[in-house]
């Protein structure tokens, strides 16, 4: 199986950075071929430009390889930190330059893009770990895990992807070592349920 890993977040010390980590030695562990992308590192460009907006735009080579693997990929991995209920800048614009039209979703013919479009992800199941310092109660409760719906109802549902798994890790800025360390035994485990060794 081939898994996209896809990691937003601009300190390779960052627990982030150590679930992306986990989750693609996990992976390679189990047998599978990961693409990773660490964004920061690749000094991604997030913005979309108009250029791009045509379904059957030319991409800069960057774009297209990114298009390239997630849609050949069965399975997907996000991992970013929670930053005001949303995903890093970076990642947002990962989103909107590579989950494109043609790519990851497409209109009905007739459909000049009001209705409701098909998935074309290839990935049956999507895992996205996150990160935060607010408790889980307050952030549902107050703040309506904005997360849960971009990631699952906005994206990866909207794709296609059937299977959505989400897991806020929290709170990052009080956790003791022992604590970071079952979370990370979390991830692992995770990684077997839905991508087990082949
Ligand atoms: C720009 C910014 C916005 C943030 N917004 C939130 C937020 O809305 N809710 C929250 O719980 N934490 C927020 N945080 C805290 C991060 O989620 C936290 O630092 C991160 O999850 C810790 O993981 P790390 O150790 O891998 O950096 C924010 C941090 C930054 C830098």
């Amino acid at each position: 199986m081939v898994v996209s890993v896809i990691l937003a977040h601009p300190n390779k010390e960052s627990f982030n950075h150590a679930i992306a980590r986990t989750a693609i030695e996990a992976l390679r562990k189990n047998g599978h071929d990961v693409y990773f992308h660490d964004l920061y590192e690749e000094n991604f460009d997030p913005i979309l430009p108009w250029e791009e907006f045509a379904k059957d735009a030319p991409l800069p080579a960057e774009i297209e390889r990114h298009c390239k693997e997630i849609s050949s990929a069965e399975g997907i991995v996000i991992v970013h930190p929670n930053w005001w209920g949303q995903a890093p800048g970076i990642l947002k614009g990962w989103v909107d330059r590579v989950i494109r039209p043609g790519v990851a979703y497409e209109f009905i013919e007739s459909d000049k893009g009001e209705g409701i479009p098909n998935g074309l992800l290839k990935a049956k199941s999507a895992i996205v770990f996150n990160t935060s310092n607010t408790e889980t109660e307050r952030e549902k409760k107050v703040f309506k895990d904005p997360l849960e719906a971009i990631w699952g109802d906005c994206v990866f549902s909207l794709c296609g992807v059937a299977d959505f798994y989400r897991r806020m890790f929290n709170i990052i800025v009080t956790s003791s070592d022992g604590q970071r360390k079952e979370w990370l035994d979390e991830v692992r485990q995770t990684i077997d349920k839905y991508y087990p060794d082949k």
